[in-house]
C-alpha cells in the first residue's frame, strides 16, 4: 500500500491504481475471514452515513446497510422520490446537507447521461466521501467483487486468466451498461485476457474499449472485441453472459421508470445470445459463471447453466457485502 484512502470518493476504480485495488481485494479477504469467525470488526463505529437510491436494489442497498452496521457504523436509505430531490432540489445542496449530517454518501443514479454528472457534482460539494452505487457508466463495486470472487476460484491467480464478457438477450428491464464497463477497464489492469462480446448495435463506448485496450497494453492483459458468440465461449476460464441495453440507438435519458420500452424488433433479432449448457461446454472444463444478478432466468441464461456446477453467482453476490465493507473501511478509516 502506498497512498492516502482516507476521505477520497468512490466512483471509478480508474481513480485507483491496480497496487490500491489490490488492497482493497486484501482487506476484503481479511474482513470475510473475520466475518466467517464471528470477529467484531467496529472500525467505523458511530459513524453514520447515507444511501440514497434513484432505482432499485437488493444486493447493492444490503450490502451496504447490512455491512456498514458490521462496522459499527448505522447507514440511513433514502428513496430519491421521497427526498426534495423530486422538487427539484439540487445536487450540490443535497450534498452539502448531507456532508454536514454524516460521515460518508453513497448514490446509485443509473439513468443515461446523468447519473456520473450527478454522482460528480456531489462529490465537488461533498465534505465526506461519495460513493458509487451505480451510474449510468460505472459501477465500482459490482466489478470489485468480481475480482474478489475469480482470485478464490483461481487460488489468487489472475494473469492470463480468459474472460469473457458476453452480450445476453434480456426483456426484464433495460439494463446500464456500467456492469459490463467497469468489468472491461478492470479486468485487463490485472493481466486477464477479456473477450467482449456483443451483436452489432450493443457497442460499448469506443472510448471505453480504447481505455480497456491501453490498460490491457500496460499492465499485460488483452483486450478482443467480437460479435462472435460462440468464440467467445470457446476455452473461456470465466464468462459472464449478461444483458445491457442499447444505449447506442435509444439515448432515452431521464425517462420516468416504466416509459422506456424494453423489447423492440431489433433485440429480439438477437434471443438467441442466451447462455446455454451446449455453449458452456466449448468453454474450459473448469470455467465459472458469472453474473451480477438479477439475472432474466431463461432469456438471459438457461436455469440448468445459473443452477449448474459452474455457476457462482450466489458466492459472487456474498462478496458483494466483504468488498463493501473493505471500500467503507479504507474510505473512512483508513489512512
Ligand atoms: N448487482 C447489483 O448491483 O444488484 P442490485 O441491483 O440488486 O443492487
Amino acid at each position: 500500500m502506498q497512498t492516502v484512502f482516507r476521505g477520497r470518493h468512490f466512483i471509478d476504480l480508474e481513480d485507483f491504481s491496480r497496487e490500491e485495488v489490490e488492497t482493497m481485494l486484501d482487506v476484503s479477504a481479511d474482513l470475510k475471514l473475520k466475518f466467517a469467525q464471528g470477529i467484531p470488526t467496529p472500525y467505523l463505529r458511530d459513524q453514520s452515513m447515507f444511501l440514497m437510491f434513484f432505482e432499485q436494489s437488493t444486493r447493492t442497498r444490503n450490502s451496504m446497510e447490512a455491512g456498514f452496521a458490521q462496522l459499527g457504523g448505522h447507514a440511513g436509505f433514502l428513496d430519491s422520490s421521497s427526498m426534495q430531490i423530486a422538487h427539484g432540489e439540487s445536487a450540490k445542496d443535497t450534498a452539502i446537507i448531507l456532508s454536514r449530517f454524516g460521515h460518508a454518501i453513497a448514490c446509485r443514479y443509473c439513468n443515461w447521461g446523468y447519473g456520473n454528472k450527478y454522482l460528480n457534482e456531489m462529490a465537488k460539494w461533498s465534505k465526506v466521501p461519495v460513493m458509487n452505487l451505480q451510474c449510468d457508466l460505472y459501477h465500482p463495486f459490482q466489478a470489485l467483487a468480481d475480482i474478489l470472487t475469480m482470485k478464490e476460484k483461481f487460488g489468487g491467480k489472475l494473469d492470463r486468466l480468459k474472460v469473457s464478457i458476453i452480450w445476453a438477450y434480456a426483456e426484464s428491464h433495460k439494463k446500464p451498461i456500467s456492469v459490463p464497463v467497469s468489468q472491461v477497464l478492470l479486468f485487463p489492469r490485472l493481466g486477464m485476457d477479456v473477450t467482449l462480446a456483443h451483436p452489432k448495435g450493443w457497442e460499448l463506448p469506443d472510448w471505453v474499449v480504447a481505455k480497456a485496450k491501453a490498460n490491457a497494453d500496460r499492465y499485460g492483459g488483452t483486450v478482443t472485441v467480437t460479435d462472435d458468440e460462440a468464440a467467445a465461449y470457446r476455452g473461456a476460464h470465466v464468462v459472464i453472459p449478461k444483458n445491457w441495453g442499447n444505449w447506442v440507438n435509444d439515448q432515452t435519458g431521464n425517462a420516468p421508470a416504466g416509459a422506456v420500452k424494453v423489447v423492440d424488433d431489433a433485440l429480439k433479432a438477437h434471443r438467441s445470445w442466451k447462455c446455454t449448457e451446449e455453449k458452456m461446454a466449448a468453454a474450459d472444463k473448469n470455467v465459472i459463471y458469472m453474473h451480477a444478478l438479477p439475472a432474466d432466468r431463461n432469456n438471459e441464461v438457461e436455469d440448468s447453466v445459473i443452477d449448474g456446477p459452474h455457476s457462482v453467482v450466489y458466492d459472487e453476490a456474498e462478496n458483494r457485502l466483504h468488498t463493501a465493507k473493505a471500500v467503507m473501511t479504507l474510505l473512512m478509516n483508513g489512512r
